[in-house]
């Protein structure tokens, strides 16, 4: 009879079976190399479940997530992204440094049927970046439906070093999410991705890369016997990770949300908050071929500690309901890894040192702001930031073009959130208060775009906000638990550049009878202003003429157009910056 059971078993799963558990291989990301990248967002479908397949999103042709686009520092991409949803929607390059138009945040809509195609310079270090849908109110049905991918950069500092690089064999990206599903016959195997009373906060089962650890079946991949380097990201709803391994293996973090760290940090835990990355070096290269070992969310609340369990997302009691699931307050598996040959050319040693960054310090700053985070769930309020839920039509901040900024995120609501700041990477400075997690962990030292605020606490980073100005287009800064986004916990700023007293026309010379005008006038390098004329200074209408771009420190226009060079007397006016977006 028990043996019946157990080939039965075998028929009905493509894994492998050891006593009773069954494993299903981890599904890897295709890749995508530039600088062109096409990406069709699509609706399809995955089965996970007897009874009927669930429906997911995806990017190209696969049935969740999307294809993990390869970038390096310098590269100028451009992406064409066709939206194939029954719904509008947008994508965001999580974590770069881009001008806002290009940013994909909730302004930059694409609807059903139509391709937006953002072009940008790479600009950011080699780390582990995402891509996924914005649109205020529908980033948690989107995202949750599967739609994301993984943007990997490298860079000259990054692949001069001796680390774990072949995609999908020793460099492995992680997505972690959970789900849970309806099971009502009208919705059956369905995802729930809708927040508020009959939404949920955490799913049941978990998902790494799409792929379901339910009842006794786990994902399980096979790493060869050397150092690995597992590229992590929480990409839940709610849930905040405490990882770590089985056996309680030393694993070496050798980069944080936007780049390498100065050495490799021995942990055995590390916490990530939705939206943050990690990137782990793991050393296989002393376990016997055929062991395993089990990559672990320790969220239990004895696991926790007093440490974290305040106030910690995914600890809550009870297992249905917005705030309940089968996952909380529980220790649970989210990979299995077997140990299997090593490749040629393994890394079999940890480099002592990465790079020498410059993080930000007290004294570069030049300008301070405090955000305070209050409210708390529907329908009795919701999370926001100083008193006001998200309007797509209010910009909340104003930042100076190159400021060096302190922001202090003070969290007085009811439960702990994920600050993210779009544009920029900043050096995390202080967590304080009496949030039951203090001070800046070990693991977060490096370059963030994303940091816990647990509940009761502040947290300050530094930042710059170089290179990209626009009075129009606002970057986005909100909470990445995506039901507290969709919900308004989201607020903009707007990057100026402030530099425009700088502009004036310093020569302007005529030759002869309808010859060129020479206009020279100072700009700032690399900035594209936008030049215009009328025949009368205090009641005529201006009219572009051109746009021209600084090369240095001025730009020299010479008129042809014969109309105006005709004309006995004619005005140029010199616009704001226009490749400010
Ligand atoms: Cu990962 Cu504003 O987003
Ligand atoms: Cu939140």
């Amino acid at each position: 009879m028990k043996i019946q059971t157990l080939i039965l078993t075998l028929l009905a799963t493509a894994g492998t079976a050891l006593g009773s558990q069954v494993y299903s291989n981890l599904w890897i990301p295709p890749t995508l190399t530039g600088p062109i990248y096409n990406l069709n967002l699509h609706a399809t479908n995955k089965y996970y479940l007897p009874g009927s397949n669930t429906v997911t999103y995806a990017y190209n042709n696969v049935d969740f997530w999307g294809p993990t686009l390869i970038m390096s520092n310098g590269d100028t991409v451009q992406i064409n992204l066709t939206n194939n949803l029954p719904d509008t929607t947008t994508t965001h390059w999580h974590g770069f440094h881009i001008p806002a138009i290009m940013d994909g945040g909730p302004h930059e809509t694409i609807p059903t049927g139509t391709t937006w195609s953002p072009t940008f310079t790479v600009l950011n270090r080699a780390s582990t970046y995402w891509y996924h849908p914005h649109l205020h109110t529908l980033t948690q049905n989107h995202l949750g439906h599967g739609a994301g991918g993984f943007i990997i950069v490298h860079d000259a500092q990054e692949s001069a070093l001796p680390l774990p690089r072949t995609y999908g064999v020793d460099d492995i990206p992680l997505v972690l999410t959970s789900r849970r599903f309806y099971t009502t016959a009208a919705q059956l195997n369905q995802f729930n991705v809708t927040n508020g009373a009959t939404g949920c906060a955490y799913g049941d089962y978990e998902l790494v890369n799409g792929c379901m650890n339910f009842g006794a079946t786990n994902v399980e991949v096979f790493l060869p016997q050397q150092y690995v380097r597992l590229r992590i990201l929480n990409a839940e709803i709610e849930r905040v990770y405490n990882l770590g391994f089985s056996n309680n293996l030393t694993f070496y973090q050798i980069g944080t949300d936007g780049g390498l760290v100065n050495a490799p940090v021995p942990l055995t835990r590390v916490v990530l908050a939705p939206g943050e990355r990690t990137e782990i070096l793991l050393n296989l290269g002393t376990n016997a071929i055929g062991s395993a070992v089990n990559l672990m969310a320790y969220n239990s609340a004895s696991s926790l500690g007093s440490t974290l369990s305040f106030g910690y997302p995914g600890e809550e009691s009870g297992t249905s309901g917005e705030f309940g699931s089968l996952l909380n307050d529980i220790n649970f598996q989210i990979l299995h890894i077997v140990v299997t040959n090593a490749t040629a050319n393994p890394i079999l040693a940890l480099p002592t040192v990465l790079c020498t960054n410059t993080f930000w310090t007290t004294a570069n700053v030049t300008k301070s702001r405090t955000i305070t985070l209050t409210g708390g769930q529907p329908p009795s309020g919701v999370f926001v930031f100083d008193s006001s839920p998200f309007s797509i039509n209010v910009v909340n901040q104003y930042v100076s073009l190159n400021a060096v900024e302190e922001w202090t995120i003070v969290n007085t609501s009811i439960f702990s959130h994920a600050f993210h700041i779009h544009d920029v990477e900043f050096t995390p400075l202080a967590r304080t208060g009496s949030g039951v997690m203090t001070g800046i962990q070990a693991y977060e030292q490096g370059w963030k775009d994303t940091i816990y605020v647990q509940q009761n606490s502040s947290v300050s980073f530094i930042a710059k906000f170089d290179n990209f100005a626009s009075p129009y287009n606002p970057f986005m800064y909100h909470c990445h638990m995506i039901d507290h986004e969709d919900e308004g916990t989201m607020a903009q700023f707007v990057v100026q550049n402030t530099n425009t007293e700088d502009l004036y026309i310093t020569s302007c010379t005529r030759t002869g009878t309808n010859q060129n005008i020479n206009l020279n006038f100072n700009a700032t390098p690399g900035t594209t202003y936008q030049l215009l004329f009328s025949t009368n200074f205090t009641t005529g209408s201006w009219s572009p003429v051109a746009t021209v771009t600084s090369d240095g420190t001025s730009v020299n226009y010479y008129e042809t157009n014969a109309t105006r060079l005709a004309l006995a007397r004619g005005f140029y006016r010199i616009n704001e910056p226009t490749n400010n977006y």
